[in-house]
C-alpha cells in the first residue's frame, strides 16, 4: 500500500493493495467526482505534486501523467502521493 497526502487539509490516508484512492477519501468525506470508476472518463482526474502514480487508467495522455492522475484506477509505486486537492 502506500499513503495519500491530501495536501489542502494536510490530511494523510492509508491506501491497501487492491483498495481504489477514490474509495478510500470517500471513507474520509473527500469526495472527489467521479462517474465510469474505471479510467475512461477522466472526471476523477486530479492534480499531484510528489510520487510516483502507476497511472491505470485509458485518459492521460503521457504530458499529462506527469502531473495528473485519474484517482479510481490509479496505483502508486513511490511510498506517497501528495494530491493536489
Ligand atoms: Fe471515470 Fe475515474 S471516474 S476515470
Amino acid at each position: 500500500g502506500f499513503d495519500v497526502v491530501i495536501s489542502s487539509q494536510g490530511l494523510t490516508v492509508h491506501v491497501e493493495q487492491g483498495q481504489s484512492i477514490l474509495d478510500v477519501l470517500g471513507t474520509v468525506n473527500i469526495d472527489v467526482e467521479k462517474s465510469c470508476e474505471a479510467g475512461v472518463c477522466g472526471t476523477c482526474v486530479v492534480g499531484y505534486l510528489e510520487g510516483e502514480p502507476v497511472h491505470n487508467d485509458v485518459v492521460l495522455m503521457p504530458d499529462e501523467q506527469t502531473s495528473h492522475v485519474a484517482l479510481c484506477v490509479a496505483g502508486c509505486r513511490s511510498s506517497k502521493l501528495v494530491l493536489d486537492i
